[in-house]
């Protein structure tokens, strides 16, 4: 059977049919639960569970789930953030997640004109370092086929991965070409190229610009995925033409049945325009594209300093817990990036896929001016 015009060395290198992979989307809730990752992998592309503040345990129990759904190959992806582990899994320091006086202060009034009641404990584990290390281990010990970090340096993993024997793929994201230079020498196999058009964290530097640069860094050497709302057949071929061999999708994914978000968030997702995104680091204390709602405007109205990852995450998941048990949209409108705007339905997520596949394909096909 002849090879289709969409498949690239990567659909070889871990044995797929589209170079299509669903980003790993964690969160309080990660909306890439294993059902999103099993119908993705099922459908041709590669799934990728967000991991992020999944407890080792039950990211034990998706694996077998994902695995009991599809035999095809499938990818984890967790933070990895340097405020918490200082770069030395082995050796971590326990960081102080307390907040400030007047970030407390902020909290709590936010709470009271939004009326969000009573707000919960914080409760963000990945300020743990033995829990990092725990979901890696977890990640070595099922023989999880692809890993991405999505923040910071997955260099234990690599190390216990070739101590072991495992044939793991192991990738990074990074949004900057220094970062993709130093990814490659800590051994990674691949990168996703993420620019500032993206959901989530994310680059200065706009997906056009971002993915021809690091594929020049790294080329010949290890291949890169593209991304940053890319939603269809259009952005997938454009990211091709940049010189990566495959897409890493999110938002695109976030607008089906198996994503794990609230029905009111995925109507979010079909009512925000292109324009209806933020860029806060009031969210995560990192640089972020989510929604524009309610928390990120009065933050930056607050004139409050941002804080380190480990406290602002303290700060945004005791309000989003709070508006989530609430299903308030409004205060917690979910995160997504600025191709938003294309999304008109909730689908399955096959259908993502293959609608994806198709497109490019006649693009290719036909040719850019003819299929316009
Ligand atoms: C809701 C949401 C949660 C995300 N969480 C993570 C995460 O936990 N780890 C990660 O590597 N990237 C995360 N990202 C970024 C994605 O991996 C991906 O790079 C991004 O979604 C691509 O941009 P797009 O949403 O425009 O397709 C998240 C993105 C979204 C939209």
């Amino acid at each position: 059977m002849s090879k289709s015009k969409l498949h690239t060395p990567i659909c070889d290198m871990f044995g797929i049919k589209y170079p299509i992979f669903s980003a790993g989307m964690g969160g309080i809730v990660s909306p890439s639960g294993p059902e999103l990752a099993a119908a993705v992998s099922e459908a041709g592309g590669l799934g990728v569970v967000g991991g992020a503040f999944v407890p080792p345990e039950e990211l034990r129990r998706w694996i077998l789930q994902i695995r009991e759904m599809t035999d095809k190959p499938f990818g984890v992806d967790t933070l990895i953030p340097f405020s918490v582990t200082q770069g030395n899994l082995e050796n971590p320091i326990k960081l102080d997640v307390n907040l400030p006086k007047e970030h407390e202060e902020f909290v709590e009034q936010f709470a009271e004109k939004y009326d969000l009641g009573d707000l919960p404990e914080a409760d963000i584990p990945i300020f743990d370092p033995v829990f990092i290390k725990e979901q890696l281990e977890a990640v070595l010990d099922m023989k999880v086929p692809v890993y991405v970090a999505g923040i910071g340096d997955p260099g234990y993993l690599i190390k216990r991965a070739k101590e072991l024997d495992l044939d793991m793929k192991i990738g990074v994201v990074v949004g900057a070409v220094r970062h993709a230079e130093k990814s490659l020498s800590n051994g990674v196999d691949f990168v996703v190229a993420q620019g500032h058009d993206g959901g989530g964290h994310n680059s200065i530097v706009g997906t056009m610009a971002l993915i021809p640069q690091v594929v020049d860094e790294v080329k010949g050497k290890i291949p890169v995925l593209g991304a940053g709302s890319i939603m269809d057949g259009r952005q997938m071929v454009a990211a091709l033409a940049l010189g990566a061999q495959g897409v890493w999708c999110g938002s695109a994914f976030l607008a089906t049945h198996e994503a794990r978000i609230t029905k009111g968030q995925k109507e979010m997702l079909i009512r925000t325009k292109e324009t209806g995104t933020a860029l806060s680091k009031y969210f995560t204390g990192k640089r972020a594209r989510v929604i524009d709602g309610l928390f990120v405007e009065e933050a930056a109205k607050s004139g409050l300093p941002t804080l380190p990852m480990h406290q602002q995450l303290t700060m945004t998941d005791r309000i989003m817990r709070a508006a989530d048990a609430q299903g308030r949209v409004d205060v917690n409108p979910g995160v997504a990036g600025q191709g938003v705007g294309m999304i008109n339905e909730i689908r399955p997520a096959a259908d993502v896929v293959n609608a994806l596949a198709a497109h490019a394909t006649e693009i290719l096909e036909q040719g850019i001016l003819q299929s316009l």
